[in-house]
């Protein structure tokens, strides 16, 4: 069957934007267009189409979560300190109406306490961490997978 061009948003939160220099023993030595780029590159093998959003401020991510529920069918989120803290991305996310995969370059689970938290983790279809930026590109395999196998509900 011929698959339509399913538009994936990948979201990421606070200090993502300066990966590359930020604690590359944790998150590794790629940058954020090191990523995306492995990201469209996965989109087009995919025939999908990836968008990028990369803010340091809640609001700002509020916003376009709520965006996405008329631009995207699916969403890739990497909160980062906001995934422990942020009840209202939580709620974006539900407001988006749209199925959502959670990345973490590190494993929070084998951090502090607090990183053991997350207020996304049972809004999002499953979590992907551990695995560095390579993480990115399994999210939005595993997204297309489950929107086009699944039946899960994009928009037409
Ligand atoms: C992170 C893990 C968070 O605990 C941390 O605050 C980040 C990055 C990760 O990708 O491993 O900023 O989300």
């Amino acid at each position: 069957m011929k698959h339509r061009i399913l538009r994936i948003l990948v979201v990421d939160g606070p200090n993502l934007n300066v990966l590359g220099e930020r604690e590359p023993a944790v998150y590794g030595k790629e940058t954020l267009a090191d990523i995306r780029k492995q990201v469209s590159d996965a989109a087009k093998r995919e025939r999908a189409e990836a968008a990028f959003f990369q803010s340091n401020h809640e609001g700002e991510i509020v916003e376009r979560l709520q965006k996405a529920r008329n631009d995207a069918d699916g969403i890739v989120i990497n909160p980062a300190g906001y995934t422990h803290t942020s009840v209202s991305i939580r709620d974006a996310l539900l407001f988006s109406g749209l199925p959502a995969v959670e990345v973490h370059l590190s494993n929070p689970s084998k951090r502090e306490d607090f990183r053991k938290v997350s207020l996304v983790e049972d809004v999002v279809l499953g979590r992907i961490c551990g695995i560095g930026g390579f993480g990115y590109v399994l999210a939005l395999q595993a997204l297309l997978h489950l929107i086009r196998q699944e039946g899960l509900r994009a928009r037409g």
